[in-house]
């Protein structure tokens, strides 16, 4: 059965995408932090027929990441979504070193960390694809993401070097950037005054497997 790898599975959109590829037939191997969660994701789906196992993994961390990638290596990789990511938000100058590591460490770190340990098991087969979910964020400078912005950015940056790096070949590298969503991301911040106004991360889910033929997909 061929395999894809969400991080950030236990909350949000990444849990959206999880069930919503479960869905299409695949095995989906769920990552993050918080095993509580990514098992509570895990029962949802195989509730319902599906396949899904849970792997705690921190992202920023290099030997964290490659000791997951030896758990997985019997699995036929075909995807692999980088979703994982962190917010520090309000005015640049009140911003501190360890919210920039924490945003820089988990949304680019943790992207090409994971890259880096999938990309031998993608070859292996030499199909699939990775999808690195960004954000508006990494398109256009905000008021008070800074911080934020600057790691999308990066991100952003990675993905579409990537994208030139990997042109040809089986393997497909995918961009996602999306508007405000309605998840735990903000729940440690008042930067969103008004949840109510933002889409649901089912609903961006189901647009971007919609889409998954794009290797640039925009939902903003
Ligand atoms: N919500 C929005 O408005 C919005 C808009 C545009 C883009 N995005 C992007 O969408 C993605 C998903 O965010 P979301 O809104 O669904 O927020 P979320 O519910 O907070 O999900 C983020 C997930 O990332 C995991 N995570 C964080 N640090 C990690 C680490 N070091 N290692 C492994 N997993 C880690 C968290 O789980 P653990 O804490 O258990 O590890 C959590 O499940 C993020 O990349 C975010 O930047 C969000």
């Amino acid at each position: 059965m061929k395999s894809i790898i969400v991080t950030g599975a236990g909350t949000g959109l990444g849990k959206e995408l999880a069930i919503g590829f479960a869905n299409q037939g695949y095995h989906i191997i769920l990552a993050g932090r918080s095993l509580r969660n990514l098992q509570k994701v895990e029962a949802a789906i195989n509730e319902h027929g599906k396949s899904a196992t849970s792997f705690e993994v921190d992202v920023r961390s290099q030997e964290s990441v490659q000791s997951f990638m030896k758990n997985i290596q019997q699995s036929t990789l075909y995807g692999l979504i980088n979703n994982a990511g962190v917010g520090h938000f309000g005015p640049f100058e009140n911003l501190t070193t360890t919210q920039l590591e924490d945003m820089l460490q988990t949304n680019l770190y943790g992207t090409i960390n994971m890259c880096q340990g999938a990309l031998p098991l993608l070859k292996e087969e030499n199909e699939g694809f990775i999808m690195n979910i960004i954000s508006t964020a990494g398109l256009k400078g905000k008021k008070h993401e800074t911080g934020y912005s600057a790691s999308k950015f990066a991100q952003r940056g990675l993905t579409e070097s990537l994208q030139k790096e990997y042109e040809g070949s089986g393997i497909s590298i995918k961009a996602v950037y999306m508007g405000g969503m309605d998840t735990p991301f903000w729940e440690s911040s008042d930067h969103v005054k008004d949840k109510s106004r933002l889409r649901s991360p089912r609903a961006v889910a189901e647009k971007i497997i919609e889409k998954i033929k794009e290797n640039t997909i925009i939902l903003d």
